[in-house]
């Protein structure tokens, strides 16, 4: 038995964000954005209204509806975001309670595993589906980045990259032959984990991390320290990162898993029919695309249009291909991402 996506679906918020939009803000220009990043436009949920789990469940309406179920038939919950509603609980409960699946009490759970938390909640799903545990379980990415941005200068390294949505499928058995996922790859390394992160608020402490540097400590408050007027005043509750660096580690092992992948089920990229990359950067895309060597008509990027949605930029791209006819029955599919943690992975699909 394998594990197969019986439905997909998307959603974006309606505000666009154009790169000058943002010029308007920090000190950044179109022409940069576009060369260093491919992104021309990105969304922006509309603030203390939507959030992620909303967009979520609207993005798993569309792929419950597509599968051919309906809501009460989930059996478990899969939610995957580094930008939550809450500190806790997670989205999933959230999402759950707005679709209205409370008739079973369906299980949910949230990863944190940021740009390929997609590729990991499907691993795992894979895995429940293929013991015999759960018969439909909803996998859901989406982020809201836009509301903890820093759109100051200080913050347009990493401001201008990212945009918010929510991408959902629906995984179920399938005895087809040769239909399926046929594997998924997961790797992790911590040793870089400060370069591609946001620290504050955490339960650190400042250890690890030097206390100066992250805001701590701060000797007015008794007890353990959260959140810090150093934290405030300095500028240090928003995501940094390291973009060379991430870049330059990307590049290395979007390929690597790809081949692992590809390695585990005897097949080459020649087999591969659709390649989904997670969308961080176009220049990233084009360099793996190119190394991979696959035709322009193989690759789908729409991360001009989006910017990086992170955990859910997987799901979106690959809705938005299925509803385009670019994804067919048969189709080896191909999934890979990098990003925060260091972690990324991979997966071949056979649609
Ligand atoms: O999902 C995974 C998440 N992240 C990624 O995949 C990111 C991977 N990295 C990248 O995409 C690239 O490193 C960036 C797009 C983030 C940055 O491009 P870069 O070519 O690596 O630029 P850089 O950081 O080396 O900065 C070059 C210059 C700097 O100015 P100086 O020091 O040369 O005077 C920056 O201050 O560009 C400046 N800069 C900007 N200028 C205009 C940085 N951000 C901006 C900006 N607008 N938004």
């Amino acid at each position: 038995m394998r594990t197969k996506i019986a439905g997909i679906g998307h959603y974006v918020p309606e505000r666009v964000v154009k790169n000058s939009e943002l010029t308007k803000y920090m000190d950044t220009t179109n022409e940069w954005i576009i060369e260093r990043t491919g992104i021309e436009e990105r969304r922006y949920a509309e603030k203390h209204k939507e959030t992620p789990s909303s967009m979520g469940a609207k993005a798993a309406r569309i792929a419950i509806e597509r599968a051919g179920i309906q809501k009460e038939d989930v059996d478990f919950i899969i939610f995957a975001t580094l930008s939550p509603d809450y500190y806790f609980p997670g989205c999933g409960v959230l999402m759950q309670r707005e679709l209205g699946i409370t008739n079973k009490e369906a299980g949910a759970l949230d990863i944190r595993n940021q740009c390929s938390g997609f590729v990991y909640g499907l691993s795992i799903a894979d895995q429940f589906i293929k013991t015999g545990m759960y018969k439909n379980i909803l996998l859901v990415g989406a982020e809201m980045h836009s509301m903890g941005l820093d759109f100051s200068d200080e913050g347009r390294g990493v401001t201008v990259i990212f945009g918010d949505g929510a991408g959902a499928v629906v995984l179920q058995p399938t005895e087809k032959e040769g239909q399926g996922i046929l594997t998924t790859c997961l790797h992790a390394d911590g040793t870089h984990a400060e370069e591609l992160a946001m620290i504050n608020p955490g339960s650190h402490g400042g250890f690890h991390l030097g206390t100066e540097k992250y805001g701590y400590p701060d000797p007015s408050v008794p007890g353990g320290v959260f959140v810090t007027q150093k934290m405030i005043d300095d500028n240090l509750l928003s995501p940094n990162m390291s973009g060379q660096l991430v870049f330059k580690t990307a590049i290395v092992k979007f390929p690597e898993v790809i081949k692992e992948a590809l390695g585990n089920c005897g097949l080459t990229t020649q087999d591969i029919d659709i390649f989904v990359p997670h969308q961080a950067n176009l220049r990233i895309s084009q360099f793996v695309q190119k190394l991979l060597r696959l035709p322009d008509e193989k690759v789908v990027n729409n991360i001009q249009k989006y910017g990086n949605t992170t955990a859910a930029s997987i799901p979106i791209a690959l809705s938005e291909a299925w509803e385009q006819g670019k994804v067919k029955e048969g189709d080896l599919v191909c999934l890979a991402a990098f990003g925060s943690g260091f972690t990324w992975g991979s997966a071949l699909i056979k649609w």
